[in-house]
């Protein structure tokens, strides 16, 4: 009970999040975005068994962030490592990948 309604709060604050607050905290991206080049490849073009992120979307981007969150995506480690960002976090992790070919 108690925990669905955190994920709901999560969601709910992630759709929410506006472009002002992303702004005003401003996370560094290139140096976060570091951690996922592991698994994603150099500006997120994907290798091996891992999905390419670049270009995906800034909308789907967040969307498939808090389904990762919430459990409600398939995952075998994003689901974990999603819990790990603030939502300002993602919102320039989306951007970030966005604008990446
Ligand atoms: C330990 C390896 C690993 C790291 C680190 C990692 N990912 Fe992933 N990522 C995966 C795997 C594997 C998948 C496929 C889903 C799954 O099995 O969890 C995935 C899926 C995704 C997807 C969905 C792609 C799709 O089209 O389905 C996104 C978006 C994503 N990762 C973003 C990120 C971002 C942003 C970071 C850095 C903050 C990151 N990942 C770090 C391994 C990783």
């Amino acid at each position: 009970m108690r925990s669905s309604g955190v994920a709901a709060m999560l969601l709910a604050s992630v759709v929410t999040t506006t472009p002002a607050l992303a702004q005003q905290q401003q996370p560094s991206v290139p140096l976060i975005a570091q951690g996922c080049a592991g698994c994603h490849g150099q500006n997120g073009a994907g290798q091996g068994a891992t999905p390419p992120i670049a270009g995906t979307s800034r909308d789907e981007f967040i969307k498939i962030w808090a389904a990762f969150r919430a459990n409600e995506r398939p995952a075998t480690i994003m689901n974990r490592i999603a819990r790990g960002y603030t939502d300002a976090e993602v919102a320039a992790l989306a951007d970030h990948f966005a604008a990446r070919r």
